[in-house]
């Protein structure tokens, strides 16, 4: 593939030689270059600068783009989804705008379920095209890499349908996706009263399959009142790291349920919703090295009090943004959503919100050596803006597509 130098750029986002996971106040810290280029060679970052360093954009010989006007920033990372699923459900969402709750949808066979249900009559190739539709969708609004969770199958042959399924799909995708096993979704109907049945299927029959046939790299438990107790959340996990899984774990979305206790204790590379926060369990997660992600458009799209960013980071806690994208609490798979919601409604900064959905994000699905800063030897996966007057007029006008061009691995899509 030739090189391509990219010329002119207004704003380049989020430039770093050297990354780590930025924690509280490092958050705000968003390196640019003003007047910048990037030259890309084979699809990776070669090298960046300022335009008039008389640097290696001069002495450039090959195709050569202009963005005069334009600001590029990494893609975004989005470390949360459950992108394969075989239905959406709307009609759950009428119900809740008539009054029921999400927990009384999931009381009465909805929710989850419902999806595991329908994903059981759906065939694996058919699985795989409406994902393979999502995930270019996700591209074009600006995503650069993706995790992708299994549990709407909550059956040995479901599980690993929707496993083989998002296998499938990394092994086509133009952008890294990561796969996450979620076993531990909520217990199925004739597991109700016997959760040591369910989870002697999760530890004995699932993980084997998936560890043999790499079906996945992470292992997720939804640590829930009415889903998975603190306890069994551990026995689980600890399984899975036997496979060499690690833990990130739904937590705090709906309770004070112990998630983040017991995902810190067991060293999990993040702890993921944290809608219900108290001071106890923000602490916890401040002294850990556990990356806390927040689902905003979740919090939105159920009707909950927003996640407590502010208190979060100004504890020194380590914040990564996600979609959730799943056709429960959150039908959307837009990352640009995400960020104004931060902005908007859990007063992040944008260069906050930026730097949790792109630096902290790729760290939270171990791909920070692949994509999440503007950094020579990652892939150039890369959001090229509409002309705009300010980085933060990205948040600002919630709702408008300023996304001009994706690039992933030095390729327009
Ligand atoms: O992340 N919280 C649990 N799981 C999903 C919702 C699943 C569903 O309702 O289908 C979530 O919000
Ligand atoms: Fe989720």
């Amino acid at each position: 593939m030739a090189a391509i130098c990219i010329t002119n750029i207004k704003l380049l986002v989020n430039t770093r030689e050297q990354h780590h996971v930025l924690k509280g106040s490092e958050l705000t810290d968003l390196p640019c270059i003003n007047d910048a280029y990037l030259i890309v060679e084979d699809g990776i970052i070669a090298s960046y600068g300022k335009m008039n360093s008389g640097a290696d954009a001069n002495k450039f010989g090959g195709h050569t783009i202009d963005a005069s006007g334009q600001m590029i920033l990494p893609a975004w990372c989005d470390s949360h989804t459950h992108l394969v699923f075989a239905a959406s459900r709307e009609e759950e969402f009428v119900d809740k705008i008539k009054g029921l709750t999400y927990a009384e949808i999931a009381a009465k066979g909805g929710g989850i379920l419902n999806s595991a249900r329908k994903l059981f009559e759906t065939s694996e190739s058919e699985l795989l095209r409406l994902a393979w539709g999502r995930l270019q969708e996700v591209i074009q609004t600006g995503t650069g890499a993706i995790e992708i969770k299994s549990g709407y199958g909550l059956s040995v042959e479901s599980e690993l349908k929707m496993l083989r399924v998002i296998k499938k799909l990394k092994e086509t995708s133009p952008i890294p996706i990561k796969s996450t096993f979620l076993g531990a979704h909520t217990y199925p109907l004739e597991f109700k009263e016997n959760h040591a049945g369910y989870m002697d299927l999760i530890i004995n029959e699932m993980l084997p399959v998936i560890a043999r046939e790499k079906l996945a790299d992470f292992i997720d438990v939804f640590c829930e009142t009415g889903f998975f107790s603190p306890e069994e959340t551990e026995t689980i996990c600890k399984a899975g790291i036997s496979y060499g899984l690690k833990p990130k774990i739904h937590a705090n979305q709906l309770n004070l349920s112990g998630g983040t206790q017991v995902g810190v204790k067991l060293g999990a590379l993040s702890v993921d919703h944290l809608e219900t926060m108290d001071d106890d369990a923000i602490k916890v997660l401040a002294a850990s090295n556990t990356i806390g992600t927040l689902l905003p458009t979740a919090a939105f799209f159920l009707r909950m009090p927003f996640q407590p960013a502010r208190r979060l980071i100004d504890a020194g806690c380590a914040i990564a943004l996600a979609t959730d994208y799943n056709p429960g609490s959150s039908p959307s798979g837009n990352m640009n959503l995400v960020i104004a919601m931060s902005c908007i409604q859990m007063k992040m900064l944008p260069e906050e919100a930026i730097n949790a959905a792109t630096n902290n994000g790729a760290y939270a699905m171990e791909l920070q050596d692949e994509t999440g800063s503007i950094t020579v030897g990652k892939k150039a996966n890369l959001i090229f803006t509409k002309p705009i007057p300010s980085l933060a007029f990205l948040p600002y006008s919630f709702g408008t597509n300023l996304i001009d061009k994706v690039m992933i691995s030095g390729e327009f899509v």
